[in-house]
């Protein structure tokens, strides 16, 4: 069965971080899906994974030289790209429990990654979607990245990050209508997914409603191809519901 029937036939996908929990089960997704034709996965990690539909290239994010190189590599249109790098944890950055705890080193790490590195990767793949007919950027977001729905403070450089990127984002679809006026970009909440980004802050109560990657990346497949050009510029969770600035 198709898995994105509302696109032209045949998709091109674009997954960056597909080294990740979700990205990783985004990019199995789509090589499963018949209407998909090809799959270029960017990775920080290199992947091991081998298909006929996959192109795999490692990137770091934060670099702008290497998303350039790999973006003039890619063959067009794209009609789908998935952001799907995040960072809210590694080995030195740990997520504020207090002012306290604001470290100016870590606040650029967690912005470059989750802030810029998806603004990089618009500016140097937004091009390569065809001018006219369906077509999706989607960088995953977290709704813990809502200014209007943080009632539980802590985590400041992450909701900060995301936040900036909800702006970008935004920002990034009025200029897209003009230029691609039937392509649409979104930010989108995977849920709470178990994967090495959650790892540490589960807990019995979490892990009842936590989604594997598999089920997260069906969700936000379908979510992606239901959405329709009033929808750009917003952030969608797991479901589709809005999620509010
Ligand atoms: N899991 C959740 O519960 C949850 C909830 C809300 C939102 N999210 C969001 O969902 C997205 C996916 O998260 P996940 O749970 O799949 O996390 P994950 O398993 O930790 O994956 C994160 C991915 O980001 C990549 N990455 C980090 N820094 C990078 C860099 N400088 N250059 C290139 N790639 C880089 C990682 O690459 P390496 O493999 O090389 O480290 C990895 O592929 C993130 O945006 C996250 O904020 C997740």
């Amino acid at each position: 069965m198709n898995l994105l029937p509302s696109f032209p036939l045949p998709v091109h996908a674009l997954v960056v971080g597909a080294s990740g929990g979700v990205g990783g089960a985004l990019m199995r997704c789509l090589l499963d899906a018949p209407d998909v034709e090809r799959v270029t996965a960017w990775s920080r990690t290199a992947l091991c994974a081998q298909h006929p539909k996959l192109s795999v290239r490692s990137l770091d994010i934060v670099d702008e030289r290497q998303i350039s190189a790999a973006a003039s590599a890619i063959v067009q249109p794209l009609h789908l790209i998935i952001v799907a790098t995040g960072l809210l944890h590694d080995g030195e950055i740990q997520p504020e429990k207090t002012w306290r705890a604001l470290n100016a080193e870590a606040l650029q790490r967690t912005f470059a990654v989750n802030t810029i590195g998806p603004a990089l990767v618009a500016k140097h793949t937004l091009p390569l979607m065809p001018r006219h007919g369906r077509a999706v950027f989607a960088a995953l977001s977290a709704k813990v990245g809502s200014i209007g729905d943080n009632n539980l403070g802590g985590w400041y450089g992450y909701r900060a990050a995301k936040a900036a990127l909800n702006q970008i984002l935004r920002t990034l679809s009025i200029e897209l209508a003009t230029r691609r006026p039937d392509a649409i970009c979104v930010g989108l909440h995977p849920g709470t997914v178990d994967t090495a980004l959650s790892q540490p802050f589960q807990s019995d109560a979490t892990r009842d409603r936590m989604f594997s990657p598999e089920v997260s990346a069906r969700h936000l497949l379908s979510v992606i191809d239901r959405l329709s050009p009033a929808d750009s510029g917003s952030v969608r969770s797991w479901d589709g519901s809005v999620i509010p600035p």
